[in-house]
């Protein structure tokens, strides 16, 4: 059973240039999985929390491509909440992990790259029943 010490900071590379820095994200190099989808969220209002659900078998990256936000990780035991304000920086969710996501900087981008396509069915998305799986 995943718990949220499974969900790890990645450090990917960066290009350092005068001109600006590019990050490369690769499959199987920098992700530990096949990227079958890409979504990015943005424009979220002040003072607003994003997520409130978990996946069953869903593995995703999500980078700070902008500005900044917390997510709060919880496996119905222990939570922990994992800033991110680096857009070399992404945090590995793994499956069975409760997360929120709030404390949107202005302007901010999240950056979400996933091993699955989008399926309705993969959402856990009531609390209660979480906790039930987690047991
Ligand atoms: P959801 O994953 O619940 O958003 P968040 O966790 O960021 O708060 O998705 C919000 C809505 O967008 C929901 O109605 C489903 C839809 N959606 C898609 O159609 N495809 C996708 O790939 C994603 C991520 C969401």
């Amino acid at each position: 059973m995943n718990t949220v010490y499974d969900c790890l900071i990645i450090e990917m590379d960066k290009h350092h240039n005068a001109l600006g820095n590019i990050t490369v994200v690769e499959n199987g190099k920098d992700v530990p999985f096949n990227i079958q989808r890409v979504y990015y969220l943005y424009d979220v209002p002040g003072g607003e929390e994003r997520g409130g659900h978990a996946h069953k078998a869903l593995r995703q990256l999500i980078v700070a491509a902008s500005g900044s936000f917390d997510v709060v990780l919880d496996d119905g035991k222990n939570k922990r909440i994992v800033s991110l304000n680096r857009p070399y920086n992404g945090l590995l969710i793994v499956p069975g992990i409760w997360r929120e996501l709030n404390n949107f900087s202005s302007g901010s981008v999240c950056l979400v790259l996933a091993s699955e396509k989008y399926d309705e069915k993969d959402y856990i998305r009531d609390y209660q029943e979480f906790l039930k799986e987690k047991k």
